[in-house]
């Protein structure tokens, strides 16, 4: 996996949770890695590294894979990558607009990295307004992306009921007309 989600965890923790240089690397080591290893947002990291340290993070500072899920969406979406990706959140309304773009966002920012496989994304549109997203990953982090997802209604002001139907299936209810108003 690209470095930056590692990057951001690491922000994450060192600003939320309280975690010192030492403390990160710690978890680096505990994950397998050399506890001095430099990541940059487009080093390429293990999989199986790159979720063991996850898991070393739920292990100290989260009580589920969810709420860790929840806190890293909610990071990733309203402080991190707003001020990493800013041209992707460049014009977008609101949430739905920003969600039917993150397949193409994500082929487009890993076009020119080496060794990326980036997640892909397909979407129904329900009558009744609501959006089920097929999640289609080998890496299985469905739970990440609905914490994603419910950190961009955040983002927008927009209070989603992110609901995880099965391991690859998301069904998101947006509130009403939201986004109209924009
Ligand atoms: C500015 C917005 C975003 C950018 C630039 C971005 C970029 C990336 C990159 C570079 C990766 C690593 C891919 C790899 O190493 O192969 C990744 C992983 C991932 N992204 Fe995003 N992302 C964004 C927003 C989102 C949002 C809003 C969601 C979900 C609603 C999402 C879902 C995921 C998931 C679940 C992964 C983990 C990898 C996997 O499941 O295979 N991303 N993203």
């Amino acid at each position: 996996m690209k470095g930056t989600i590692i990057v951001c965890l690491r922000d994450m923790l060192a600003e939320q949770n309280g975690q010192s240089p030492n403390g990160w690397k710690d978890m680096l080591a505990a994950s397998g890695m050399d506890r001095n290893r430099v990541i940059l947002l487009s080093t390429d990291v293990d999989d199986g590294q790159t979720l063991a340290l996850f898991g070393e993070a739920q292990k100290r500072y989260f009580k589920s894979h969810e709420e860790l899920a929840n806190a890293y969406g909610h990071y990733w979406s309203v402080i991190y990558a707003p001020k990493i990706y800013t041209a992707v959140y460049k014009g977008v309304k609101s949430a739905r607009d920003f969600l039917l773009k993150m397949d193409k966002v994500h082929v487009q920012v890993t076009e020119t990295m080496a060794n990326a496989r980036p997640p892909r994304f397909q979407y129904e549109e329900k009558e009744n307004g609501d959006l089920v997203v097929h999640y289609i990953s080998a890496r299985g982090l469905v739970h990440l992306y609905a914490g994603l997802a419910r950190g961009i209604g955040t983002y927008f002001g927009e209070k989603l009921d992110v609901k995880v139907l099965e391991n690859n299936r998301v069904s998101i209810q947006f509130p009403a007309a939201a986004g109209k108003a924009a």
